[in-house]
């Protein structure tokens, strides 16, 4: 017999993507393919790109440029470029870097199979259709899913929201949510390889509305319907957007013990004038008065957001309502990142803020999420939480998991990988904590 194929895959960006990455593993499985850590073996690599800053995308390129060499000496190896990269600039990457032979978007991977045979033929497509049919239901029922015992689960993608900065509803197109029984179906599966934890996806998971057997959906009842899922004791979600944070949601945050108590809620920035042309639809206080409801009904919550420095008319004023209220919410965990114009947005079109100014502001907020950070992860020490082994620790007789509140947890124990303790917190260093199992 012949030696099986091998793919590598790289993936950027976000989880949306970490499953995508999994799924087109999966159905290139099925081919025969099978993954590889290692570039210089495979036979196939497909690179699952990132658009939403211009240093994501330009990543690709150069990557894709150090794959030469590679290609050179073995002109059989196949090159392919995925996910939103891929979708917003489709032809133009076979212009740019003749070395690739196949260009495939996120809504149409389920055709990945088909297309790396014609390459092997030597034909080269492009495929960023968003197709009629549904990906899902030509793509391959999790077969090697998870030997982890945590998981991703895509239940909507795309989003209608068109903030001012942004490039994902043009990469993803509109909001789509998944039918709820296949979610069930592929969480059900995902339990019975051994996965205890799934964490749902979307890029406005909190917008889901799927079809379910008496009607719509809403993300609150798909949980409560997770959480009868005997084995599956942990249920989280992300990206949500704070518009999408309805009652029923918040309510199942105190009400389901199975619903995690950590929130990401992006908010961009804390100034209603740049919210306002951010398109953000909302302003400062009104996400302020939904985290005192979430808090209400989940006074533990663990709240996470992302923001963004140097929106193009940013002053110092605005940055100083951003400061004024991350100190308001205190974050127990926050991504900041540099406005990027990126090209078709309306903003890309404004004046952008002076380099050095962004940087500056950048730093700044980044250090009051740090000491925040910090606080929320000393603040752990001498509390009992529950940790989900997801891997042996760097240390012998050590493992690693995530407290309930996403803090990596190190803790010296026999305990295998899977399995949930309840440890009590000793220490806090900068990126993780230590504890010790009261009881398994
Ligand atoms: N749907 C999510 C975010 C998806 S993009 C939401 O609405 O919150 C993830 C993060 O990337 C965003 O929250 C934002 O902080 C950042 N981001 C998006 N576009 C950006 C841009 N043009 N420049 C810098 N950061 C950007
Ligand atoms: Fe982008 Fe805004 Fe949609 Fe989030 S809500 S994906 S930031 S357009
Ligand atoms: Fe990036 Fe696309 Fe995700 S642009 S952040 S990979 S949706």
């Amino acid at each position: 017999m012949s030696e099986p194929k091998k793919l590598f895959i790289k993936t950027y960006g976000c989880q949306m993507n970490v499953y995508d990455s999994e799924r087109m593993a999966e159905a290139m499985g099925a081919e025969g393919y099978v993954t590889t850590e290692v570039a210089e073996e495979a036979d196939m690599v497909l690179l699952n790109t990132c658009h939403i800053r211009e240093k994501a995308a330009e990543k690709v390129y150069s990557d894709l440029g150090r794959l030469r060499p590679l290609k050179q000496a073995k002109p059989d190896l196949k090159i392919g470029v995925a996910g939103c990269v891929a979708q917003a600039e489709g032809e133009e990457i076979l212009k740019r870097m003749p070395l690739v032979d196949l260009v495939v978007g996120p809504q149409s991977y389920h055709r990945l199979p088909e297309m790396a045979k014609a390459a092997e033929k030597g034909e080269k497509r492009v495929d960023t259709d968003f197709p009629e049919e549904d990906k899902f239901d030509h793509l391959p029922d999790r077969p090697k899913a998870a030997v982890r015992p945590t998981a991703f689960l895509t239940v909507q993608e795309g989003c209608d929201k068109f903030c001012a900065f942004c490039v994902v509803p043009y990469t993803r197109g509109a909001e789509v949510s998944r039918p709820a029984e296949r979610i069930l179906k592929e969480a059900r599966g995902l339990v019975e390889k051994g996965v205890r934890e799934i964490t749902l996806l979307g890029q406005n998971v909190n917008a889901y509305h799927g079809a379910g057997p008496d009607g719509d959906w809403t993300l609150a009842r798909l949980v409560r319907e997770l959480a009868r899922v005997d084995g599956l004791d942990r249920i989280r979600y992300t990206t949500s957007h704070p518009n999408d944070m309805a009652d029923d949601l918040i309510a199942a945050h105190g009400e389901e013990p199975k619903l995690m108590p950590y929130l990401h809620l992006p908010v961009q920035s804390g100034s209603d004038r740049i919210l306002k042309a951010m398109a953000r639809k909302h302003t400062a206080e009104q996400y302020l008065r939904l985290i005192e409801k979430i808090r209400a009904a989940r006074p533990d919550m663990m709240m996470s957001g992302d923001f963004i420095v140097g929106f193009p008319g940013e002053t110092d004023a605005d940055f100083d309502a951003t400061m004024d209220l991350i100190r308001a919410v205190n974050y127990g965990m926050a991504y900041s990142f540099k406005y990027s114009a990126r090209p078709g947005t309306p903003a890309a079109e404004k004046t952008p803020v002076a380099a050095d100014v962004a940087d500056a502001r950048l730093q700044t907020l980044q250090a009051l999420i740090t000491q925040q950070q910090r606080e929320a992860q000393q603040g752990m020490v001498g509390r009992e939480v529950s940790v989900l082994f997801e891997k042996p620790g760097r240390l012998k007789g050590q493992m690693v998991g995530k407290s309930d509140y996403l803090h990596a947890v190190h803790v010296d124990t026999d305990l295998p990988v899977g399995a949930i303790a309840h440890v009590r917190i000793v220490s806090s260093a900068p990126n993780s904590l230590a504890g010790e199992v009261v009881a398994a």
